[in-house]
């Protein structure tokens, strides 16, 4: 036996007796005859005490200890003379009898501390070392639970966890697939799974009614920090139900989630939103609803005043930051810089300071009346104290930069507060996308959608007009999870794929199997999936998903720890028929 008790374990109750304990050594302190050590493992931390004049070979063989040295003491559990509070076996230390080094360690890369001095790169480099830091590992016990009560709450529900394969041909889900050659069909491809849309809606033609699974899903497409190339989905499926079923079936499974797993009550009915309202006033099909800040349209108080910037636009549109009259010209020139990132690509910021005295002071007053700016002001419900910053140019792109300037302002402001959290049914999405780079419609959720019955009569006139039975969870300007009501009919798919823009032979080359399945009686059915890295970061309060995936890839999609991707040996790449070009 390694050993008798874990380092988080030892209590008051425990002394006097002799323990064994195994672990890392976090660090050593000689202090007057003595030698402290700290001793690690992932239960907490635990002091080892030497005494020189009971052992002084002991002793001196502790004071040699390394940093992460692996080692095994036996010795009696005492009480400790100055307490700390700060640990859970603050109370008690241990009198070392006998000490084996089970493995001697090198200096590590960056300090295994709470607060390390590891950079970003370097920590992903020796990512086995990160892992030991308890914020990692409390994170990793964070997604541990959350997928564990994902379980629970959908095996109460009757769903079945039904695995579906890797390698398979591209499910669209709007992303690049990653593709693996087959050695044993020589020129041909697998592409793995985008997600597993497809396979849970044949799960569904089989009569299994209820399915999940929680799995890993590939995605080649730029990243971003809630962004992975290989991420886990809880993915849902379900037969015979309606939109509304779904929604409360789902809301559920978060509400569980939040209880027990944070100890949060979330709010009994989740709000929904249109996604035109949402684009509306936040700009936004994620909106962060922590606090208001909305958006507000000054077309028809700000055009045709003779300041061509917006009298030429398409939309003038402003957010206001109550209270914030005080910030400095200097504030004021750095947030219209980053406004001018090209990230952002606004041209320019317009401020517009609601005085205490009721006077007014803008960027632009040389082309608007003190009346037009008060009627800027009433618009935006300003009082005395407020600045309204204004943005104009075309409608979309407006809301778009808004939308971000909205997000900086409310996280300088301190209105996004990790430990509120405020879920969103964004509903309605449009069924199709106009994309400018291949002329042509996409998917805005996927192939599989249904569009609204009453949207039907504008399929072939006005397409991007169409409406989808499409919903999203957002969650503090997250999106955790989407889905939809799917076409469960031959006809009507096929009409979608043609709109789509997919001849007759690629959509039976593709998707052929679907839709021979949709004529042997498919059930109406629907689901949704979770983004679990992003849901476990959500409740983690982090808008980073990398520190909950215990193995993640680099901003270039690179494992720097395992380095991959890197080149086939010359073999390989014969036996798979496979040559480089250039
Ligand atoms: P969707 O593409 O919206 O829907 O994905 C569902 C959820 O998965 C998460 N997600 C990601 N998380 C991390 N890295 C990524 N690259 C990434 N891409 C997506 C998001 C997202 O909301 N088959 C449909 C679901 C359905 O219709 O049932 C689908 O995959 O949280």
């Amino acid at each position: 036996m390694y050993r008798s008790h874990t380092c988080g374990e030892l209590r008051p109750s425990h002394i006097g007796t002799e323990v064994t304990l195994a672990g890392w050594v976090q660090r050593t302190r000689e202090l007057g005859g003595m030698t402290f050590v700290d001793l690690r493992d992932r239960y907490g931390l635990t002091q080892l005490v030497f005494n020189q004049e009971e052992n002084a070979d002991l002793c001196a063989s502790a004071g040699k200890l390394g940093r992460e040295f692996v080692i095994q003491v036996t010795g009696k559990v005492i009480e400790r003379t100055s307490k700390n509070k700060n640990i859970a076996t603050g109370e008690i230390e241990i009198v070392v009898s006998e000490l084996t080094i089970l493995n001697a360690a090198k200096l590590p890369p960056f300090t295994i501390e709470d607060d390390t001095d590891g950079g970003d790169e370097l920590r992903l480099q020796y990512r086995y070392l990160d892992l030991r830091r308890s914020p990692m590992q409390e994170k990793l016990r964070l997604r541990n639970k959350v997928a564990l009560q994902t379980r629970v709450y959908l095996d109460s529900q009757d769903f079945l966890d039904i695995e579906t394969p890797f390698l398979i041909k591209s499910t669209p889900e709007g992303a690049r697939d990653f593709v693996v050659p087959s050695r044993m069909n020589e020129g041909q491809f697998y592409a793995l799974p985008q997600s597993p849309q497809t396979f849970k809606q044949l799960l569904m033609v089989s009569g299994f009614d209820r399915y999940y699974q929680i799995t890993k899903c590939f995605r080649d497409e730029d990243l971003r920090a809630d962004r992975q190339p290989e991420f886990t989905q809880i993915d849902c499926e379900m037969a015979f139900v309606e939109q509304n079923d779904i929604l409360n079936m789902f809301e559920g499974l978060i509400k569980h989630l939040f209880k027990t797993v944070r100890g949060v009550e979330l709010v009994e009915t989740f709000p929904r939103m249109d996604y035109a309202e949402a684009m509306e006033r936040y700009g936004s099909d994620k909106p962060d609803i922590r606090f208001d800040m909305e958006f507000v349209y000054l077309n028809d108080v700000a055009k045709g005043k003779g300041f061509s910037i917006f009298d030429d636009a398409e939309a003038v549109v402003a957010i206001n930051a109550a209270d914030c009259v005080e910030y400095t010209r200097k504030q004021i020139d750095e947030l219209t810089e980053w406004v001018k990132r090209p990230q952002i690509g606004a041209k320019g910021l317009v401020y517009l300071r609601c005085n205490a005295d009721g006077t007014f002071k803008s960027s632009v007053d040389k082309f608007y009346s003190p009346e037009d700016l008060a009627a800027w002001a009433q618009k935006a419900n300003a009082k005395p104290g407020d600045l309204l910053f204004v943005l104009s140019g075309d409608l979309d792109k407006v809301r778009k930069q808004m939308n971000e300037l909205r997000l900086h302002m409310g996280n300088e402001l301190g209105l996004r507060n990790p430990n509120v959290f405020k879920p969103l049914w964004v509903m309605d999405f449009p069924l199709l996308e106009w994309d400018e780079e291949s002329g042509r419609y996409h998917a805005m959720h996927h192939p599989f959608t249904s569009p609204k019955p009453e949207d039907m009569h504008l399929i072939q006139t006005d397409p991007g007009k169409v409406r989808a039975n499409a919903y999203d969870l957002a969650m503090n300007g997250v999106e955790l999870g989407g889905g939809s009501i799917r076409i469960h009919d031959r006809d009507l798919q096929s009409r979608m794929f043609d709109l789509l823009g997919f001849s007759k032979e690629d959509a039976q080359a593709q998707f052929g199997f679907l839709m021979s399945a949709f004529e042997y009686g498919a059930p109406p059915h629907g689901g949704l999936a979770f983004g679990l890295d992003r849901l476990v970061a959500t409740m983690g309060g982090s808008e980073s998903i990398r520190d909950y995936i215990a193995f993640p890839k680099n901003n270039s999609g690179r494992d720097t720890m395992i380095d991959a991707p890197s080149p086939l040996h010359e073999d390989q790449m014969k036996e798979l028929g496979i040559k480089l070009r250039g």
